[in-house]
């Protein structure tokens, strides 16, 4: 597939990102509706990993973001990931950011997004997830909730809480989007006051639910690279006071120290892909340095082969995940990374 996907590469880099990515993903649901796709792509990579109390069938898994509204979790199976994370998904629907908000550093082998939560709404991607042959088989499925945009910063809250009733029954695990740069002051929420008062809110909220359904699911973090040591601590002795289960990093970042000069270098938003992993693997670090092995550590940011992912499982991960990498790398970059992961 990686010999396919280098000649089909420059044609889908004619294109204008956000097309390539829906005209890609509606090509690999034909492939898989025809079966094709399962002949394409090599045997998922068996490597079961226990965290959390799921199983998951590998360790590699898909970043949020690609498949935002649960449309393509059939296919997006069939790559041979061990998990998948759908969303960020709001509690009601929004259009995110004017386009073109999406632009290609080949380059530098990154991406630059400004997508700003751009999806149907939480309660259109729960009834998809429904009818995915992937989840009704049991698939680990993380469901990645972030703030409607016009929800005012100091009733992020809320917002949390309603996305996560609304998956609450259908997630394998929740994540919870504090790191976003795309939403306004949405990592204002990685502060001390406030993250210390969203996780209470959190935590209680799980409480209720895990009465509720009679099944405690598993929440997860996921934050941003741009923090320094002690924002980091700070988050690490939070997580653990307030029951978190897990956390994942890194989201995108917003320096431009390694594209400066580039084309679309200075675009606003988050920058992902190779730029990135110094910088996540630098967080991870730091988090596994705190945190021991009280809970453990999704590490995502800049994995472009199996080596890296294996760094990443160096730094302290448990578990990695890919988004970017897929898009300069094509498909198989799920079963390079499992396989390297297996190996090691
Ligand atoms: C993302 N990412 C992301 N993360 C998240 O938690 N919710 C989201 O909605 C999105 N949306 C999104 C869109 C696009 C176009 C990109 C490229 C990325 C971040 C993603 O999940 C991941 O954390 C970073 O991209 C770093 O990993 P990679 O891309 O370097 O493997």
């Amino acid at each position: 597939m990686i010999d396919r996907y280098s000649l089909l590469r420059p044609w889908l880099f004619c294109l204008d990102p956000e097309q390539a990515h829906n005209l890609t993903l509606k090509n690999l649901d034909r492939a898989q509706r025809f079966g094709l796709l399962q002949r394409l792509v090599s045997k998922p990579i068996a490597d079961p990993q226990n965290l959390c109390g799921i199983e998951f069938p590998n360790p590699v898994g898909l970043a949020a973001g690609l498949d935002k509204d649960g449309k393509h979790i059939d296919s997006l199976a069939a790559l041979g990931f061990g998990f998948l994370e759908i969303g960020t998904v709001t509690p009601r629907p929004q259009a995110g950011n004017p386009k073109p908000r999406m632009f290609r550093l080949p380059q530098a082998e990154a991406i630059i997004n400004r997508m700003g939560f751009n999806n149907d709404g939480v309660e259109a991607c729960v009834s998809r997830v429904r009818q995915s042959t992937f989840w009704q088989r049991g698939g680990v499925l993380g469901l990645n909730i972030g703030k409607n945009a016009v929800t005012p910063i100091e009733d992020a809250a809320s917002d949390y809480i309603a996305a996560m009733e609304a998956v609450y029954e259908i997630a394998t695990y929740i994540t919870v989007n504090i790191s976003s740069p795309n939403t306004q002051n949405l990592r204002a929420l990685q502060g001390e006051d406030m993250l210390r008062s969203l996780l209470r809110s959190l935590d209680d909220a799980r409480k209720r639910l895990s009465d509720r359904y009679g099944v405690r699911k598993p929440l997860f973090l996921k934050i941003a690279p741009d923090l320094d040591q002690n924002d980091i601590h700070l988050i690490a002795d939070l997580l653990m006071e307030f029951n978190i289960d897990a956390v994942i990093a890194t989201n995108t970042t917003i320096s431009r120290e390694a594209v400066t000069g580039m084309q679309y270098g200075e675009e606003t938003g988050g920058l992902s892909g190779a730029p990135v992993r110094i910088a996540s693997n630098i967080v991870i670090k730091a988090l596994k340095a705190r945190l021991g092995d009280q809970l453990p550590i999704i590490g995502v940011g800049g994995i472009l082969s199996g080596a890296d992912a294996r760094e990443k499982i160096m730094a302290g991960a448990s578990l990695v995940q890919l988004y970017s990498g897929l898009i300069y790398k094509g498909p198989d970059l799920v079963s390079e990374c499992a396989k390297a992961l297996r190996q090691s």
